[in-house]
């Protein structure tokens, strides 16, 4: 899902994550048995009930949940839309218009995946997302290298049958050995499958 930064006590900065994605993934691995722990931001869907759901707001609050609980994980999926910058100082009672215009500051925010991918043990698999509007598999690459991952699944947004809020995902996963796997267009929950199957070889050949 999507992070909250707060403005004032009323207003934040979001964006149009739906969670969709993150959630299918989550049934997905019940469904094979996996013990799941969802850590979400505000989503337009419910989580599945048999995982663990830890609902944070900002992306610092994501964050720390996920380095408490990530030395006990197996695996880390990071299907978040992780906001990349939070409001400095932000204030404690609701703003006033007051005739003219309105500045904000803004911070970086950690990256998360990031911090796991540079963190992670020889036995645990670190997949993240890049969606994009441009040079999909070029700047999907890089992340995929910048932040050590093991996968990158890489979706184009900003079209109808993929994307924020989209029931379809028009996706491919790259991974760290340079192979690119193809899918059509499908429904979140049936490339959730695909990737749980890719995600049980990768598990399965790091253990060989
Ligand atoms: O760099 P970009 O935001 O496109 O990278 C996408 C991947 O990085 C996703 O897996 C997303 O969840 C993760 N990410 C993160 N923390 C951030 C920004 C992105 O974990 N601050």
């Amino acid at each position: 899902g999507a992070n909250h930064e707060p403005i004032d006590p009323v207003r934040f900065i979001g964006n149009r994550s739906s969670g969709k994605m993150g959630y299918a993934i989550a049934y997905e691995a019940l469904l094979r048995g996996a013990t799941v722990t969802v850590i979400t931001g505000p989503a337009e869907v419910q989580p599945p009930v048999q995982s663990t759901v830890i609902q944070v707001q900002t992306a610092q609050e994501m964050h720390d949940a996920v380095m408490e609980r990530l030395p006990t994980a197996d695996v880390i999926i990071g299907a978040a839309a992780v906001s990349d910058y939070r409001v400095d100082n932000p204030a404690t009672q609701k703003q006033k218009r007051n005739g003219s215009g309105m500045h904000l500051d803004l911070t970086e925010n950690p990256d998360i995946i990031a911090a796991v991918g540079a963190g992670k043990k020889p036995s645990q698999l670190v997949v993240g997302f890049a969606a994009e509007t441009n040079d999909l598999i070029a700047n999907a690459q890089s992340k995929l290298k910048k932040k050590n991952l093991d996968m990158i699944v890489a979706n184009t947004v900003g079209t109808e049958n993929s994307g924020f809020g989209a029931e379809t995902t028009d996706a491919r996963f790259l991974l760290a050995d340079g192979s690119i796997e193809e899918h059509p267009i499908m429904k979140k929950s049936e490339l959730a499958e695909k990737l749980m199957t890719r995600i049980v070889d990768l598990l399965v050949s790091k253990a060989d």
